[in-house]
């Protein structure tokens, strides 16, 4: 008889994780890396002691309430936790895990990417190559924005912020703002030169290039709108690595066919995989499919720390990372 708790893997993961998972547990893997229907999710958790979803599978109240639970554990594999519904998973008495700490580098890369494709209009630049429509070098030909040396805001100031603001100020002279309700640590205002903003307003008024790095859900939906948006300088970009439902994307949409401001870069999106088609067909927006900690480190350090998670309840010990 097989006695090890039975696990269930909603999509695929970097195979190192995988084949240790399979020696720890009986394990059910996603092998066709299809994504699952909330009837699927039902059935896991009443079979499999622990589910592990991710930051793409949607856990609501209907899901979580399902009856004759036999999961106790949903290790999340990603750091973020907006898909699934805390307050409900508390109520059904499951434990929630996530994967900080492990993809703030390689998420801050990608915000560090989208930054410099809006300013130099790097997708832009390489469509036209690729189309075999450019027509040689010429002195006003694609002009852009500078970043070394400009005003980086960035809302929200934790883990991926701050390596953010370290990579655009050490290695790009750029000046550091940000907004957070209460002031960062000195040591870290100190290294990085940075100001705190007293409001969203005033930084989105004052910097060149805005960087959101707040987490998603009801609390922070539509957190730049229309209202917030022509506050920008019409020469700022803004940049969302966060989730998608922190911008309201058809007010993103009217400023940027406006050219209200001068660009943005995305890497996630309301109601995502699916990208608003008013994107689609717009120049001065660099769009990325949720990249953020798309490395094949970052990606099995996830997987690990999943597998920190779950060995922890199953000897027993305080979970490193619970959220719930
Ligand atoms: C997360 O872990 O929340 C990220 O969005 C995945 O890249």
């Amino acid at each position: 008889m097989n006695s090890k708790p039975k696990i269930f893997i909603t999509r695929k993961w970097p195979a190192a994780v995988e084949e240790k998972l399979t020696e720890r547990y009986d394990v059910t893997l996603n092998t066709d890396d299809r994504p699952l229907t909330a009837d699927e999710f039902k059935y896991a958790l009443q079979h499999y002691d622990g589910v592990c979803p991710t930051v793409c599978d949607s856990f609501p109240a209907e899901v979580l309430k399902v009856e004759n639970k036999r999961c106790k554990i949903l290790a999340n594999f990603g750091v973020g936790y907006n898909h699934i519904n805390i307050d409900s998973a508390k109520a059904e008495n499951l434990l929630v895990t996530n994967t900080p700490g492990v993809l703030t580098e390689s998420t801050a890369d990608i915000a560090m990417t989208l930054l410099l494709m809006s300013a130099r209009r790097g997708a832009e630049g390489d469509r036209l190559v690729r189309a075999q429509q450019w027509q040689g070098w010429c002195p006003t030909h694609m002009m852009s924005s500078d970043v070394t040396g400009a005003t980086l805001g960035l809302i929200g100031f934790g883990r991926i912020a701050q390596a953010m603001a370290r990579k655009a100020h050490h290695g790009f002279g750029m000046k550091i703002i940000y907004f957070k309700p209460s002031p960062a640590e000195q040591s870290i205002i100190d290294d990085l030169d940075a100001t705190r903003c007293d409001s969203i307003a005033e930084l989105m008024q004052q910097a060149d290039f805005v960087s959101l790095h707040c987490p998603g859900g009801e609390a922070t939906r539509h957190l730049i709108d229309k209202q917030m948006l022509e506050l920008m300088k019409p020469t700022a970009h803004l940049i969302n690595t966060a989730r998608g439902d922190v911008v309201d994307t058809q007010a993103l949409i009217q400023c940027l066919t406006d050219k209200q401001i001068a660009g943005a870069g995305l890497d996630v999106y309301e109601g995502e995989p699916n990208v608003a088609e008013g994107l689609l067909t717009l120049d001065n927006v660099s769009l990325l499919p949720h990249l953020g900690s798309a490395t094949i480190a970052t990606r099995t350090a996830m997987g690990e720390k999943v597998l920190d998670n779950l060995q922890a309840y199953f000897t027993g010990q305080p979970l490193p990372d619970q959220i719930a």
